[in-house]
């Protein structure tokens, strides 16, 4: 990136809800890890989709698998999570919710628990470091791993949603979409949603999860990862649709994260879930065609709000100002377009009212003089 809209997009102050930790390590980052276990003979082809190419779904989750062998110990943790923080800063991210899926490795000493704790004290040394960003972290479940482990992981998470001064503020929901069934990891979830962790889920990534995604939105999350396939157009259906968006829910009931939009006859259109979506992870793990088929066009127009998202920077070679930069391009939307749908993330993210509002005004500081 380095013409005159390239900067436009770079300099475009960003929040970025829907980032893997593993996924979104960089070529230079990958680099460091090769050099440090050159045994494994991994190459950067085997980490990271380049491009113009694409892989199934499967492939790309052959891709995680590698990283994980890269990144096997605390100190690889630590390093990758400042690396991939520092690296949404300089991508002009002022406020961040990574995701990750805590893991053992009995070759290296670590556990789940020192897992979390490493993630939180990287955010912390990038806080120290002034690194303008807030990060905040989303205890991620792994659909494939079952029940049992999906318990374990929420009592883990409330643990530290009580204990890392709300750096720790939900749950994630991710995997294989093709692995498992979400009945199983339904108590897991509600327990979460008791104890007062966010819920964002990935919903609907690949066209057979209907039943699961009409049980799952019944919790409710409070975010929608992708969603790909819930638009009767995707092959989803009205149904799925109706559900996501309450519409004419009477006025005084009180949801947590509400945005609303006046309707004509005086009642409030709510909705009560915000969608992450993810261009060229979309299009790159070939769940979507290509990106003028990407779902956006749908929920954009319907006035959903929706969140852009890089997904796994590193794996899909991306960064989020190339994925809005692609938005705006594919579906002609103007730099105070752009500059709205940046704004407007502010009010999904998980972080307590107080933060949405510092965030508010370093957007107010940075409005160019002709959007305001
Ligand atoms: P980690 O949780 O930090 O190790 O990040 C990699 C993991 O994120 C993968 O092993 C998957 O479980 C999950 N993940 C990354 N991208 C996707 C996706 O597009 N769909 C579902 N799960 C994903
Ligand atoms: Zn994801």
């Amino acid at each position: 990136m380095d013409n005159e809209a390239d900067t436009f997009y770079r300099e475009l102050p960003k929040v970025e809800l829907h980032a893997h930790l593993n996924g979104s390590v960089s070529f230079q980052t990958i680099e460091k890890l090769i050099r440090r276990k050159p045994q494994l003979n991994i190459e950067h082809s085997m980490t990271a989709i380049g491009k113009g190419q694409r892989r199934t779904l499967d492939e790309c989750f052959q891709v995680f698998k590698v990283i994980h062998q890269l990144v096997d110990s605390e100190e690889d943790i630590f390093m990758v999570a400042t690396d991939v923080i520092k690296e949404f800063a300089a991508d002009g991210v002022k406020y961040l919710e990574l995701r990750s899926t805590p893991r053992e490795e009995t070759a290296t000493g670590l556990t789940k628990r020192r897992y979390i704790e490493t993630v939180i004290k990287a955010i912390q040394q990038c806080k120290k470091e002034r690194v303008d960003i807030d990060v905040r972290f989303l205890v991620a479940i792994d659909r494939r791993n079952g029940s049992q482990v999906a318990m374990e992981t929420v009592q883990l998470a409330e643990e530290f949603f009580l204990s890392s001064d709300g750096l720790v503020i939900g749950i994630d929901l991710s995997g294989d979409p093709t692995v498992g069934h979400g009945r199983d990891l339904l108590s897991a979830l509600q327990r979460a949603k008791n104890s007062g962790l966010k819920l964002s889920l990935h919903l609907s990534e690949v066209p057979s999860q209907h039943d699961e995604t009409d049980l799952l939105l019944d919790i409710p999350p409070d975010r929608i990862g992708h969603g790909t396939f819930l638009h009767p157009e995707m092959g989803g259906s009205q149904g799925l649709v109706d559900k996501v968006v309450q519409k004419n829910i009477p006025l005084g009931r009180t949801y947590f994260n509400i945005s609303s939009l006046p309707l004509d006859n005086g009642q409030l259109f709510l909705w009560i879930f915000f969608s992450e979506l993810c261009l060229t992870s979309n299009v790159k793990g070939q769940t979507v065609q290509c990106y003028a088929e990407h779902h956006f066009k749908y929920w954009y127009h319907m006035g959903h709000p929706i969140v852009i998202c890089t997904d796994d920077k590193g794996v899909f070679a991306t960064d989020l100002s190339q994925e809005y930069k692609m938005v705006a391009t594919t579906f002609g939307l103007s730099r105070e377009a752009v500059w709205k749908l940046s704004q407007q993330a502010i009010d999904y993210i998980f972080a307590p009212v107080s933060v949405k509002e510092q965030l508010k005004q370093k957007w107010r500081n940075l409005q160019p003089q002709e959007f305001k």
